[in-house]
């Protein structure tokens, strides 16, 4: 298959196909709008590929994820979260000296500067930790921005830095004081000293906590190109800095559908509970149109099977519950929530499956993360995702600043009004978007 053709008023135009390594078929038309004057509409990009990418496979259909070629599965099992994000950024796994090299790296590039301590202090105490967190993405650009710089020392910069940024985030929001990393932990036992030790009395990290995060930050790390990473990729486009991008990444997965819905999976599981704990009542409340309401943690643009991070994500929950000897009952009203949503036909025939944010937030709560500190927590995990594909972008010579065109519904021309000729009825009429006319 090297070509598609493509009938339109009457001519006929060939297009390139291209086929990736899993079998996927791409019909490309970067010069279609050259070729026929006429462009394609995809709200949503649900059927367009913006570009072509190494890093993350995902099968919806088969409920496959692979970083760069390692299932999820094993990587979740086996690797540490340090070793995924090498892997993501620099495309193989790191021998036992490029790991330690990048630990290093990542362990002494993770202090801030002390005037940054000044801009958490700026923010009211009721901010959102991910407006923090964005705010402060985006000022390492003041800190670190030498143009004779070696480019990947900036990426250890960032990884190392935002790890410390989160935990601020959290300190700030408790009215503690904040706790500097230490050289001598890992970089998930530094999140949880920085996140939970207190200048009053030595903090013990718990081995159930220091390996339930390593697995929600590898589950995290990647997903092809969703709302987030094709944010970092648009802004990045623009060859803007790397923080720069990345804190537009952060913004995008804020949004209640995106990132945000683990912190609203978790606000929906008290809503029932404190509800009486009627799940099915809200099972129906979802089938209403009307209602306006959404089961948060349900459905994915891609997967058309269970996201196989789910399936590893209910596992966990019940371990890490079991292993810190913690009942939760959020975690009993989600797995009846999912049993009856799987079970009904509304979601069976719509292939709406539970989806990574739907048990990430029972593991958060019982480690003791607040719920507004669920979408810093995947913004960390996926970070390392974000940098591989901004580097991936930028390094492609085929890259070109991203300008999506539009098919334009407005008012075609008209003359200015002068005021006296301005009645209520001149304006809505001619800004009403006008049918659409199909050829
Ligand atoms: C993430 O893209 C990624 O890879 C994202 C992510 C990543 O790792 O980066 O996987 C992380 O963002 C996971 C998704 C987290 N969001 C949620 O859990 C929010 C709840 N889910 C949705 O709002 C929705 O399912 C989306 C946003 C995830 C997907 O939206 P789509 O693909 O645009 O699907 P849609 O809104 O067009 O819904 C299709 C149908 C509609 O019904 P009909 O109009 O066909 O009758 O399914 C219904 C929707 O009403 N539907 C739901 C539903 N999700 C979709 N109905 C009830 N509850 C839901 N959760």
């Amino acid at each position: 298959m090297t070509h598609a053709t493509l009938n339109l008023n009457g001519k006929s135009y060939e297009l390139p196909v291209l086929v990736g390594t899993e079998g996927e078929v791409g019909i490309d038309i970067s010069d279609l709008r050259a070729k026929t004057g006429a462009i394609t509409l995809d709200n949503g990009y649900a059927n367009t590929g913006s570009c072509t990418s190494a890093i993350t496979f995902i099968d919806g259909e088969q409920g496959i994820l692979r970083y760069r070629g390692y299932p999820i599965e094993e990587l979740a099992e086996k690797a540490s979260f340090e070793e995924v994000s090498y892997l993501l950024i620099w495309g193989h796994l790191p021998n036992a000296q490029e790991l330690a090299e990048f630990r290093h790296r990542v362990t002494y590039h993770s202090l801030l500067h002390e005037a940054m301590k000044k801009l958490f202090e700026d923010f009211p105490i009721t901010a959102h930790p991910m407006a923090v967190l964005s705010a402060m993405v985006a000022s390492l650009s003041a800190y670190y921005n030498r143009e004779d710089e070696e480019p990947d020392l900036n990426i250890a910069r960032l990884i190392a830095k935002t790890n410390t940024i989160a935990a601020f985030c959290y300190k700030k929001s408790i009215g503690q004081p904040f706790v500097y990393p230490r050289n001598d932990l890992s970089y998930t036992q530094n999140f949880l000293h920085m996140m939970f030790a207190v200048p009053a009395e030595p903090y013990k990290i718990s081995p159930v906590l220091d390996r339930a995060l390593n697995l929600l930050l590898i589950l995290h790390a990647d997903h092809e190109q969703n709302c987030s990473t094709s944010s970092v990729r648009m802004v990045g486009s623009s060859r803007t800095n790397l923080f720069a991008a990345i804190s537009a990444g952060v913004c995008a997965l804020w949004g209640p559908l995106h990132g945000g819905a683990n912190q609203e999976v978790l606000q929906m599981l008290k809503a029932i509970r404190d509800d009486g704990g009627d799940y099915r009542k809200y099972v129906n409340l979802a089938k209403d149109k009307n209602s306006g309401f959404r089961l948060m943690g349900f459905g994915h643009r891609v997967y058309k099977n269970f996201d196989p991070r789910a399936r590893i994500l209910k596992k966990a929950a019940d371990a890490v519950l079991q292993e810190m000897k913690v009942a939760d009952p959020l975690l009993d009203i989600a797995k009846n929530l999912e049993e009856v949503a799987l079970h009904d036909e509304f979601f069976i025939e719509r292939k709406l499956y539970p989806n990574v944010d739907f048990y990430s937030g029972i593991i958060y709560r019982a480690m003791g993360i607040p719920t507004e500190m669920f979408t810093v927590m995947f913004a960390l995990g996926r970070l390392p995702g974000w940098i591989a594909q901004w580097r991936e972008m930028k390094d492609d010579p085929k890259t070109r600043i991203n300008r999506p065109r539009q098919i334009y519904t407005g008012a075609t021309t008209r003359s200015y009004l002068p005021m006296e000729q301005r009645t209520a009825s001149t304006e809505p009429a001619m800004l009403q978007e006008r049918e659409l006319v199909l050829v």
